[in-house]
């Protein structure tokens, strides 16, 4: 197979190397997007970072606050320029480079923008036969509504007494009037992951009646990525698809890059549907951070360490919580979530909307140290 190198020359996408080589170490102390500005600028920046200071702090939409890999913003910095250009190239070059990292062939990637893209297009193709939707509650619900919208009628199996997905009670709804079974594994919104090989037998069982979805959008912030992972069921050619996205642990969410694995024909099916095509700077973003191998462990670390502490502060304030494995934590309040959100509002942190029916429960989205001081702090008072 011809090398991502070769493939991707043509446009800048810099390597960990030549990227500190060109920084060169005296930028060591400032961020990537400060150096390239002037001082009037550079004061103007600084003044902004401190009234962005006195905004409240979003711990709300599971963005990840610690931001791209620099090298990401380098990318983009270095293609700025090249804004008049289409995606076209950079977006196969991506593609390519994402298919040797997942093992499978170019044919079975779909690119989407973000992949709430595929959720939505691949649950409209999938609808337009009507039939049911085999999905928990509480969870993710974008490609679910997607079919909805269709006319598919949603079938919502409570988690179990650990907020984990119950695979017995999901399999025993499938019937031949099933169009799909979507999980997503870390669950949105509690955080909880299924055991690897329980979800395997279960795909691998009932992709035989239907098509099976897993949602991975958080599954690089758990432990042991690659034991969890279901893309080698893809491999193997069973009906099961796998959704991943650059807006999580990659930190590029306001970029809007995310992708499908799948078998070639629904990748040629679903992308019927596809009615946008991806930005420039999100795909040679996207590459960089794939070609920053020291990224994805440095970044995992940071929101484990803020995911244990946020736990203590629940813990501690006798909160019953779901174990995370996303980078968020899901917890009962103990009040109702209007009230909880109205209050912590009130100390400047933003958390997530309600997730019916668990109505007295919140999520909260791990921040930067700084953002999760304020959070501690907050909760200690509005838990109290
Ligand atoms: C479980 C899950 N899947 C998919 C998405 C879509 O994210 P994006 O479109 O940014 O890739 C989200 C967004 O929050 C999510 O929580």
């Amino acid at each position: 197979m011809e090398s991502n190198r070769l493939s991707t020359a043509s446009f800048p996408v810099l390597d960990r190397r030549s990227w500190l080589k060109s920084t060169g170490m005296a930028f060591a102390g400032l961020t990537v997007g400060t150096q390239f500005l002037s001082s009037s600028a550079l004061a103007q920046h600084e003044a902004d970072r401190s009234a962005r200071r006195t905004e409240p702090v979003r711990l709300s939409g599971n963005e990840n606050p610690f931001g791209p890999s620099q090298m990401a913003t380098m990318a983009m910095m270095q293609n700025l320029e090249r804004s008049f250009r289409y995606a076209g190239v950079e977006t196969a070059a991506l593609k390519k480079l994402i298919a040797e990292k997942e093992g499978v062939a170019e044919e079975n990637i779909i690119m989407g923008v973000g992949s709430g893209e595929i959720l939505e297009i691949y649950g409209l193709y999938l609808g337009k036969d009507k039939g049911e939707v085999v999905t928990v509650s509480p969870g993710y619900m974008q490609m679910v509504r997607a079919m909805e919208r269709m006319g598919t009628k949603v079938i919502s199996v409570p988690l179990n007494d650990k907020l984990e997905h119950d695979l017995d009670a999901m399999a025993a709804k499938v019937t031949a009037n099933t169009k799909c079974v979507y999980i997503c594994n870390p669950n949105n919104p509690t955080g909880t992951i299924v055991n690897p090989e329980k979800l395997k037998a279960f795909a691998i069982e009932v992709s035989k009646k239907c098509p099976v979805f897993i949602d991975e959008a958080y599954l690089q912030c758990a432990d042991n990525f690659e034991a969890n992972t279901m893309v080698g069921l893809v491999r193997d050619g069973h009906n099961v698809a796998v959704a991943r996205t650059f807006s999580k642990l990659y930190g590029l969410a306001g970029q809007r890059v995310g992708y499908g694995v799948m078998k070639p024909e629904l990748v040629k099916a679903v992308q019927e549907y596809s009615t946008g095509s991806l930005n420039l700077l999100g795909v040679v973003a996207a590459t960089a951070s794939l070609e920053d191998a020291a990224y994805a462990p440095e970044t995992v670390a940071k929101i484990k360490a803020g995911r244990n502490a946020l736990i203590d502060v629940v813990k501690g304030m006798g909160k019953k919580y779901a174990e995370p494995h996303g980078n968020f934590v899901f917890f009962q309040t103990g009040m109702p979530i209007s009230m909880f959100a109205d209050k912590m509002r009130a100390e400047n942190v933003l958390v997530a909307r309600p997730f019916p029916p668990m109505l007295d429960w919140a999520r909260i989205t791990i921040g930067t140290p700084e953002d999760m001081a304020v959070c501690h702090a907050a909760l200690k008072k509005v838990l109290a």
